[in-house]
């Protein structure tokens, strides 16, 4: 059994028996958060890209929980030298972990820090992951646009849940992230990445109303669950 909770933002943990693992825990600052980062215990934090709004509270609940620090080399080298324990990898790249497997895709978007003196320093390629936890498919596509990778992602990988960005402006809007579910063709998709600023407001509905075929949208609030 997976328990997958929502964040807020991009941020979604998820509890096997085996890994508990968090992708992009944005939670200080986040005026969605569902928890504060002081307590959110993890063994695993994904990290998709190096924007302040994904990165988050990474480097202090990794020194204070140990976690493995799972980022694209560059990002994983710039968390290193923050302090984290790491672990580099790349698109296209899958790994087995023993609790479950890690594969990086691709992502339409940017990657780098901005440092608190305006230095930018570049983090590589953005990535989404796909998690393979006791058998099943779990696809966050990071930050996005809409791109036919995802069809090939859906055919070789087929997804249990799909998390996809819905707010526009950054990332995919509702229409081209319902396109993008036809693409992927998931059992079930959570919309992410919307509603914590003015600028990607937007209504869930207007997405899952567009979502056609198959798939189940599941619409969850900051601190909703989910299990599989
Ligand atoms: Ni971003
Ligand atoms: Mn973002």
């Amino acid at each position: 059994m997976i328990e997958i909770t929502y964040l807020g933002h991009s941020a979604v943990f998820f509890k096997t028996d085996a890994v508990r693992l968090v992708v992009d825990p944005f939670l200080e600052g986040n005026p969605q958060a569902a928890l504060s980062p002081s307590t959110l215990d993890v063994d695993v934090i994904v990290v998709t890209h190096g924007h302040s709004d994904h990165i988050g509270d990474t480097v202090p609940i990794a020194k204070r929980t140990g976690a493995l620090v799972i980022a694209p080399f560059e990002l994983a080298h710039y968390l290193e030298k923050k302090g984290c324990r790491v672990h580099p990898m790349h698109i296209g790249g899958r790994r087995e972990f023993g609790w479950g497997k890690i594969k990086l895709t691709a992502a339409l978007h940017g990657s780098a820090v901005i440092e608190e003196n305006g230095q930018i320093v570049y983090t590589g390629n953005p990535c989404g992951v796909i998690l393979t936890l006791e058998g099943k498919n779990l696809y966050h596509a990071g930050d996005t646009g809409l791109t036919y990778e995802m069809e090939l992602i859906g055919r070789m990988h087929p997804i249990d849940v799909a998390f996809l960005p819905i707010g526009d402006n950054y990332t995919m809007g509702p229409a081209d992230a319902a396109e993008a579910v036809r693409l992927l063709n998931p059992r079930c998709v959570v919309p992410i990445h919307y509603n914590t600023w003015e600028v990607i407001e937007q209504n869930p509905e207007s997405f899952s109303n567009q979502v056609t075929g198959n798939t189940r949208v599941e619409i969850l609030k900051p601190g909703g669950k989910l299990t599989i």
